[in-house]
Order: C-alpha cells, then sequence, then structure tokens
C-alpha cells in the first residue's frame, strides 16, 4: 500500500533540502518526492506544520539482550526508540552473554527481526567475554553484520589489545568504539571528582582518567590508521584532543549524549541515583566544552547511551545503585529545547548528528530521505510542549534525571519501511 506524507517540512542532511513537500512511499522505498503529488490511492499522513527527517538514528543504546530481559528487550527498546523518533539504533555487546561470537550476533538478528519495531544493528565485542585480553571473533560477527566493535561500558586497558584490536576492526572497514576512562584511575569510583564530590564524600572518577584514555587512543590511531571512535565523550581536555586529531587527518571521531551536554554534577547533590551514569556527569567547564564541540563540528553525533536498569536495582543507595539511565524518549525533545529553540544549532546541524553521521560511522545505508532509499523517517513537532513522565516511558527501564522536566518539540510520528511504527507519542505496530 501506498503512504503519502502530505506538505511536510523535509530536512534532509545529507543533500541540504530544507523544503515543504510530499514524500510518496509504496512498498519499503520512498518513491517519489515534490512539492505536490497527487496519488489518489495512497493513505495519507498530515504533515502540515511538521518537519520531516531521515529516521533518526542511535548508534549507542544498550538493549540488554541476550541476557538481561529484566531491564530491557528488543521489543520494548524498540517501542521506546519509535516513540523517542528513532528509526535505528545499535545495540552495545555488554550483555550475558556478551555478543562476542558470530552466533550470538546471528541470533540477536534472528530475535530483531521478529520483535525489532525499528531496525537494529548490532556492535560485536572487540574482546572474548571484555576481559580485554583475547580477541573476539570480529571477522565472524563482520560477516554476520555487526556494524562496528566496541567493549563498552568498560575501557580497553591494554595499550598492547587495543593496538591489535584496532588493526584487526580496521580490516572489515568498521570502527572501534571505546568508553574511555582508566580504570586504575576510576576504581571505587561513583561521579565526577571535583568540589561536589568532595562536599558529598563520594569517591571521584576525575577527569583525567578520560583524558589520558582518548590521549592513548589517538596515538593508536595514529600508529596504525584505523578508525576509532570516542564514546560520549566528557572532558574539556579529551574535546580538545579530538579536534586536533581531526585536524591533522586522523580517522578520530566522538559522540556526546545529551546528559553531558545538559547537565552537570551538581545534580548529584540529592543523591539521586538516576543521575548516575558512566562517564559522570562533569562540573560545568567540562559542560561548555563538550557544548563547544558540539557546534563546531569536532563531535560528530549525538546518542543516548540508553542504560535501562530494573527499577529496584536503581532505587538503593547511591554507591550501591548500577551507572547508568534511559534516554531514548527524551532525546530528542532535550536536543530541540537545548540547542535548536535556544538558537545555538540550527535544525539541519542538529539533524546531521543524529541520521547521517551515525549511519556514515556504522557504514550503513541510512540517514537519507531520498528517492529509491528505504521509507525511514522521523515527523517532528517542533513546538509541542510537553513534560517528561518517566513512568510512562515505553522502555522497561524507569529511571532518568530529566523526569518531570518540561520540553519543547517531540516525534509526531515515525516511520520504519514505510510502515507508521508510531504517532501522536503511540506505538502502533
Ligand atoms: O553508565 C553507564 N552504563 N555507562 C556505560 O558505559 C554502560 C552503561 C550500562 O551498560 O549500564
Amino acid at each position: 500500500m501506498a503512504l503519502l506524507v502530505k506538505q511536510g517540512r523535509l530536512i534532509n542532511p545529507a543533500t541540504g533540502e530544507d523544503r515543504v513537500c510530499d514524500i510518496l512511499i509504496e512498498g519499503e522505498v520512498i518513491k517519489e518526492i515534490a512539492p505536490t503529488i497527487d496519488a489518489p490511492d495512497a493513505v495519507v499522513l498530515d504533515a502540515g506544520g511538521l518537519v520531516v527527517t531521515p529516521g533518526l538514528i542511535d548508534m549507542h543504546v544498550h538493549l540488554r539482550q541476550p541476557g538481561q530481559s529484566a531491564k530491557e528487550t528488543i521489543r520494548s527498546g524498540t517501542m521506546a526508540a519509535a516513540v523517542g523518533g528513532f528509526t535505528r539504533v545499535a545495540t552495545m555487546p555488554n550483555t550475558k552473554p556478551v555478543i562476542d561470537s558470530t552466533i550470538i550476533v546471528e541470533g540477536l538478528k534472528y530475535k530483531i527481526a521478529k520483535e525489532g519495531l525499528v531496525k537494529v544493528d548490532v556492535i560485536g565485542s572487540l574482546s572474548k567475554g571484555l576481559e580485554g585480553k583475547e580477541l573476539a571473533a570480529m571477522g565472524g560477527m563482520a560477516a554476520a553484520g555487526a556494524v562496528a566493535f566496541s567493549d563498552d561500558g568498560r575501557y580497553v586497558q591494554s595499550c598492547d589489545f587495543m593496538r591489535k584490536a584496532m588493526e584487526y576492526a580496521s580490516m572489515f572497514d568498521k570502527i572501534v568504539i571505546d568508553h574511555c576512562e582508566d580504570e586504575t584511575l576510576i576504581a571505587g569510583g561513583q561521579m565526577h571528582e571535583g568540589t561536589v564530590s568532595n562536599e558529598l564524600g563520594l569517591k571521584g572518577r576525575p577527569a583525567v582518567a578520560e583524558d589520558i584514555a582518548v590521549a592513548r587512543d589517538i596515538l593508536l590511531a595514529e600508529a596504525t590508521g584505523a578508525a576509532v571512535h570516542i564514546a560520549h565523550i566528557s572532558t574539556k581536555n579529551a574535546v580538545a584532543m579530538v579536534r586536533r586529531a581531526k585536524a591533522k587527518g586522523l580517522k578520530v571521531t566522538a559522540e556526546v549524549t545529551p546528559q553531558h551536554l545538559i547537565l552537570t554534577d551538581e545534580g548529584l547533590r540529592t543523591y539521586n541515583t538516576s543521575f548516575k551514569v558512566n562517564p559522570p556527569l562533569r562540573s560545568e567547564d567540562h559542560r561548555r566544552a563538550v557544548e563547544e564541540g558540539l557546534l563546531d563540528g569536532t563531535i560528530d553525533a549525538v546518542v543516548t547511551d540508553h542504560a535501562p536498569h530494573a527499577e529496584e536495582e536503581k532505587d538503593c543507595e547511591f554507591s550501591l545503585a548500577p551507572s547508568g539511565f534511559v534516554g531514548l524518549e527524551t532525546s530528542l525533545g532535550l536536543m530541540l529545547t537545548y540547542f535548536y529553540h535556544t538558537g545555538k544549532l540550527d535544525l539541519i546541524s542538529l539533524i546531521r548528528t543524529m541520521t547521517v553521521h551515525p549511519a556514515a560511522l556504522l557504514r550503513v545505508d541510512a540517514g537519507n530521505a531520498a528517492v529509491g532509499k528505504a521509507a525511514d523517517l522521523t515527523l517532528i513537532d517542533l513546538d509541542r510542549e510537553w513534560v517528561v513522565d518517566a513512568t510512562a516511558f515505553y522502555s522497561q527501564g524507569k529511571s532518568s534525571p530529566f523526569d518531570g522536566m518540561k520540553l519543547r518539540g517531540r516525534a509526531a510520528a515515525t516511520i520504519v519501511d514505510g510502515m507508521v511504527v508510531m504517532k501522536d507519542g503511540e506505538v502502533l505496530a
């Protein structure tokens, strides 16, 4: 059946387009884009007053399968993605068991095909069991469809191992995504090390732990020629080093989360476990530097690091709570509220960090709303005002530091392969 998306404002960073038009979808593919299209048999989706973008992509989420379905499942996580306007997400391998072999990638892909409401790419681990010792079966995983490799959640501590992992990943033209925090410097740390951690009496995770890790990775990227991607960047030195590495022509890229762009360690003063995350929310000087990195293009992608945990796990003493919180259902609203509506970032640049850039980094054919491409689209109501209600999340994870926050801008509909999977906040399929 044909679907006609009528009179939306198409913003397509891949082509630079920004114009009001009709988009005709036939089956799973975009058939025609024109100022007006006459298609009497098509179902019409009125996009008047809405922005239409290529389907948003989040290249860093934790869907927790296999093994941790009490935290999240492919189904619940992709419902949350659809509500947030994402048509495609990439899931991290710190699962139980770890996604470190061909058979696990194949099994997960089977589950995704059956249960995924949006597209899910699989990121394989760099090391077996995330132990940082023996290389995982990257070749087999790449052949089975893994799009990138990472030991996310853990820093690859051994320089020798990381060098080999980079060399191996580049044989398959895949990026290595590194969670950069030197483990010896963060041991026992609960939050960013600084004035607030001192006042709260909590052990800190210093910024220099990230700086050292990023410096090492950039040097190894230079030595090996491999492509390294810095996960959830959060310190001023890390941003400065990535900026310099790019200027030098190295294959170094970076991503940032809304939480590291918007929040600081001040939020932890009430010992609210919803603010506990790794790398930690840092002080204002770091937040500002990270923001500058996004605005000047040093940072390539905005990601959520959607990290659901069961409610009872987070509902405990701060030092015992696991790190991480959900983000798929708040990311777009936060970025529109804090970056677009404040005039800090124009819409096309913002959308680029959530479409073309992550698609290129994952080496997937996505992020371009053009004729002949898969009909993955996000319809956005830029001015819709709403209040974050974590209890209403489709995600099984209900912990969010943004709970109760008033936001402006939200996904109005999500279309995956020509199917409307979310409309007005409701999951349809
Ligand atoms: O806080 C975090 N939680 N940071 C990570 O990198 C991993 C994540 C998780 O898997 O829960």
